[in-house]
């Protein structure tokens, strides 16, 4: 009999850059000509954005320090579980997969893999080419890691085809991957979760099994799942993402699976809440705060009946494209009847979404 141990993080790429470069995806919507001035006037903003703006510097200085505080607190839950692998859902951001195809849920049953996390950051997004010379290849980032830096990222190739296994024995058509296809590294989602479990860089040893989920689903191709610009909007949608309600069964069904298998198993929810650069009624200038407070006070109520009826319209007029993640780990939390032991909720409006952190009770 298995043991699950669920965990939620955010894998926010500009945790990884300086404290001063924190809201460059909001300076660059306040760059878009095509956003009416109205919106991008700081006097018309929330008075907690207001606040945050009028010294950016401090504000990511105090963001990253509450993150940090939650990764800390994730990473100890993990070194005293003691994992033989952790299952983490994360979004695809049009990276490992592209035109050639997008399932809606995959398992990398890859076998270990030594990456180059900052050279092969150019396959996702908020790469800057322009610096990639004077850090040997690679991306700017806050450890001053330059391109040529590795890490050995270990599978668990027998644990991720035992799961796709029983998932497909009962009637969840996931796909399987052995090797990665357009992505020569982990998609930022997976990546930056290991990058930052590994903060302080004292090794990120446990097996990983990645889950990929098309959460941005209507805009991963068109949009290419990132930023773009106010006057692209209204390019002709792809089909959409998995639903809430399949989301959260799926959840359900991988923690039953893996409670009933021979391993200790963390599973981790990688992402952040409510995209501003996804909610077209605040014209992407800021976070929905309201409907993240919303569904991470049903999360800590532990009312699992609010999430799992969730319509996709309300997370994809939220920005909530990524919690789609969250929705998996809090299918898997219900069916396990885990109990929520520690969760925050880190609220921003200029650093582009809150953050989350959880850690529920083993089960
Ligand atoms: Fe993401």
């Amino acid at each position: 009999m298995g043991q699950v141990l669920g965990l939620g993080v955010s894998h926010y790429p500009p945790l990884s850059g300086r404290d001063a470069d924190m809201a460059n995806i909001l300076r660059g919507r306040l760059a878009d000509p095509d956003i009416p001035a109205a919106a991008k006037d700081p006097a018309n903003w929330p008075p907690a954005m207001q606040a945050e703006w009028a010294d950016p510097v401090t504000a990511a200085a105090r963001h990253r320090a509450a993150m940090r505080a939650g990764l800390q607190r994730v990473r100890q839950a993990l070194t005293d579980f003691r994992p033989d692998f952790v299952l983490i859902w994360g979004d695809d951001q049009y990276e490992n997969f592209k035109e050639s195809v997008v399932p809606a849920f995959s398992v990398l049953a890859y076998e270990d893999r030594e990456i180059r996390p900052w050279a092969q950051a150019s396959a996702s997004a908020m790469f800057d080419a322009n610096t990639q010379d004077e850090w040997g290849g690679g991306r700017p980032n806050v450890w001053g890691e330059r391109g040529d830096t590795t890490r050995l990222v270990r599978g668990h190739r027998e644990g991720a085809k035992h799961l796709t296994t029983a998932l497909l024995e009962a009637d969840f058509d996931v796909a399987y991957a052995y090797e990665p296809l357009h992505h020569p590294g982990l998609p930022h989602a997976f990546l930056n979760a290991l990058l930052y479990l590994d903060y302080d860089r004292e090794g990120f040893d446990w097996p990983v099994v990645c889950m990929p989920i098309n959460c941005y689903g209507r805009a991963v191709i068109s949009y290419k799942g990132f930023v773009s610009r106010w006057a692209d909007r209204g390019r002709p949608a792809d089909p959409p993402s998995p639903s809430p309600r399949r989301c959260f069964d799926l959840g359900a069904a991988c923690a039953r699976i893996l409670k009933a298998s021979p391993w200790r198993v963390a599973v981790l929810a990688s992402s952040s809440w409510s995209h501003a650069f996804l909610v077209d009624k605040t014209f992407r200038i800021a976070p929905d705060v309201a409907a993240d407070r919303a569904l991470y006070e049903a999360l800590v109520k532990g009312d699992y009946a609010a999430w799992r009826n969730h319509p996709l319209a309300q997370v994809e007029e939220s920005g909530q494209q990524e919690v789609l993640n969250w929705f998996v780990l809090a299918g898997a939390m219900n069916a396990l009847g885990a109990r929520l032991e520690w969760s925050e909720f880190v609220e921003t409006w200029i650093f582009n979404s809150s953050k989350v952190a959880a850690v529920y009770a083993p089960a």
